[in-house]
């Protein structure tokens, strides 16, 4: 039997109906569920900088909830005054859904992070164990070569001294700037140091290996042959670390924590 082009074209139009329909109510209906997992994920991301959570280590859900909330207080600042802005939720605060939105974000001066908007308010993280402050938690972001690189870096109560670092979103290419994600370049970081003796952030990755903490406390081992992701992540750390993003809420916690 042979049918007519209408009804090949009818039956194509219909095919494609069907699917767009599946493919549309799959994505509405598990959204709530990506967005769990989204927010599992950077829960996990936080333990892992803070080094609460071994890096790669996979946990069921309700542990990773349970360290979360009983080691991390998540706290929404002002990113100017660097002063605590108790009238906000911090744990449905999305602070790239606010530096996105005009009202809630302001253009940042020119950076070679090329960061566009800065959000008013910031979400930052204090790890607490046994009732004391183990680490302070900032969230990072700038570009490298391909995209932007979402992650978090985390200090000690000095403020000064890097507890860890790490990146739950990126665009570089495996093998080259995806080696930001390796655990051994990770375990570079802790124990440097963010901030020279006045006060200016001067942790970087520079090209090569660099020396120990003792002999050279301010430079990281280059990713090899990903030297723009190398320039990128010093960018953007110096950015965040820096007068324009958290240096007015480091400034106010040094202040009152007398370091
Ligand atoms: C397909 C492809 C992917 C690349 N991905 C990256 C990358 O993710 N990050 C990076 O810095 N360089 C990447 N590069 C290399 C850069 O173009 C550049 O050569 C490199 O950053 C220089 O680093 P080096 O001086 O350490 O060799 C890539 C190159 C190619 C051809």
């Amino acid at each position: 039997m042979q049918h007519s082009s209408g009804y090949i074209v009818g039956f194509a139009v219909a095919i494609c109906l069907v699917c767009a329909l599946v493919v549309a109510g799959s994505a509405v209906g598990l959204k709530d569920r990506q967005d769990a997992n989204i927010l599992l994920d950077r829960q996990k991301k936080v333990l892992t900088v803070a080094g609460l959570m071994k890096d790669g280590a996979s946990l069921p859900r309700e542990e990773i909830v349970e360290t979360f909330e009983s080691s991390i207080l998540q706290k929404v600042i002002d990113l100017k005054t660097g002063t605590l802005n108790a009238e906000i939720d911090a744990s449905g605060f999305d602070q790239q859904k606010a530096a996105k939105n005009p009202e809630t974000s302001f253009v940042a001066p020119d950076n070679l992070s090329k960061v566009r908007r800065l959000p008013n308010n910031a979400l930052v993280f204090d790890v607490i164990e046994d009732g004391k402050l183990k680490a302070l938690i900032l969230p990072i972001e700038g570009y490298g070569l391909w995209g932007t690189l979402y992650g978090y870096i985390a200090l000690a109560p000095d403020a000064r001294t890097i507890v860890g670092i790490t990146f739950y979103s990126h665009k570089e290419t495996p093998g080259l700037g995806g080696e930001v994600d390796n655990p051994r370049w990770k375990a570079r970081w802790p124990g440097r140091l963010a901030f020279d003796d006045r006060g200016k952030p001067a942790i970087g990755v520079k090209k090569g290996l660099a020396g120990s903490i003792a002999d050279d406390p301010y430079n990281v081992d280059g990713l090899s042959g990903a030297t723009i992701t190398s320039r990128g992540v010093t960018a953007l750390v110096r950015f965040w670390l820096g007068e324009n993003g958290f240096g007015p809420y480091l400034a106010s916690y040094r202040a009152k924590a007398g370091v």
